[in-house]
C-alpha cells in the first residue's frame, strides 16, 4: 500500500478543556481524496482545524508524508505541504487578483499560469482588485492562492458555501480537475453530500466527534439507509 500522506491517529482535540474530536484516526494517501460529512457542529472545521495546529491536540497525533508534526506550528505545518482554505475568503482586497497570486507564490509546478488554466473566469479577472470580485471569485481566489504554495495536501473547508450555482459549477469542475486530473491530495468537508460524494474517492462521517462510517465515495452515494442515519439526506428514487 502507497505511504499515507496525511494521518491521524487517534486523535483528540478540542478548545479548552472540552473535547471536540474523540479517537479520530484518517488515512490520506498521495493522490487521494477523502470527502468528510457530517452535520452542523459535529467537529469538521475543528478537524481541519487540528491538522493545521489552530486546535489543541489533547491526544494521539498527526503525520504528514510519514513525519510527525503534532507538535509544529501553523506556519510550520503549511510550509510543509498543507495547504488550508478557510472557510472565509481570505484574499488582499487591495491587491489585483493577480497580485493575489504571486503574493503567495512558491516553487513548484502550480505558477500563475497554470492556476489561470483551472480558474479561467481569474484569468479574465487577472487587472480586477480583490474587492471587485464577486463573492464566489473571491472563493476562487482563496483557493487558487493556496494552490500557488504549491501544497501536498489541500484542506478545503466548505468552498461552495453561498455561492451563486453558476460559481459552484465553475468551482466543482476545478475541485473535480485537482482531485481526478491533477491528482492533488485533497480532505473536502461539504454540507452538500451529494457533490462532495461525486468530486472524492473516499468519505468518512462525522457525528460528535466520532468517526461513525468510512466508505468509497461512490459506494455511500448508493447506501440511503446511511446517508439518511448520519445526515438526514433523503434521496429520492428509492
Ligand atoms: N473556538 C471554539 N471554542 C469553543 N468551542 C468551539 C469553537 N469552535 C467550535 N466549537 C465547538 O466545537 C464543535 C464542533 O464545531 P465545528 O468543528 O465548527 O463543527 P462543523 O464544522 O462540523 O460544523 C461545536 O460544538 C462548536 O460549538
Ligand atoms: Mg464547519
Amino acid at each position: 500500500m502507497a505511504e499515507p500522506l496525511l494521518e491521524f491517529r487517534d486523535v483528540r482535540a478540542g478548545y479548552g478543556d472540552a473535547v471536540v474530536l474523540d479517537g479520530v484516526s484518517l488515512v490520506l494517501p498521495a493522490n487521494g481524496s477523502l470527502a468528510l460529512l457530517g452535520r452542523n457542529g459535529v467537529g469538521k472545521t475543528t478537524l481541519l482545524l487540528t491538522a493545521m495546529g489552530f486546535v489543541r491536540l489533547m491526544r494521539g497525533s498527526i503525520f504528514l508524508d510519514g513525519k510527525d508534526i503534532s507538535k509544529l506550528a501553523p506556519h510550520k505545518r503549511a510550509r510543509l505541504g498543507l495547504g488550508w482554505v478557510p472557510q472565509e475568503r481570505d484574499i488582499f482586497p487591495s491587491l489585483s487578483v493577480e497580485e493575489n497570486l504571486t503574493v503567495a507564490a512558491r516553487p513548484g509546478r502550480w505558477d500563475v499560469g497554470a492556476v489561470y488554466g483551472l480558474f479561467p473566469r481569474l484569468k479574465e479577472r487577472r487587472t480586477n482588485m480583490g474587492n471587485q470580485l464577486s463573492g464566489g471569485e473571491q472563493q476562487m481566489l482563496t483557493i487558487a492562492r493556496t494552490l500557488m504554495t504549491n501544497p501536498s495536501v489541500l484542506l478545503l473547508d466548505e468552498p461552495l458555501e453561498g455561492l451563486a450555482p453558476i460559481i459552484v459549477e465553475e468551482l466543482t469542475a476545478a475541485v473535480k480537475k485537482m482531485a481526478e486530473d491533477e491528482g492533488i491530495a485533497l480532505v473536502l468537508v461539504e454540507q452538500h453530500a451529494q457533490v462532495a460524494l461525486g468530486l472524492t474517492k473516499d468519505a468518512v462521517i462525522i457525528e460528535r466527534g466520532e468517526i461513525m462510517h468510512r466508505a468509497p465515495s461512490a459506494d455511500l452515494l448508493n447506501d440511503s439507509g446511511t446517508l439518511d442515519r448520519y445526515l438526514g439526506l433523503k434521496l429520492g428514487g428509492g
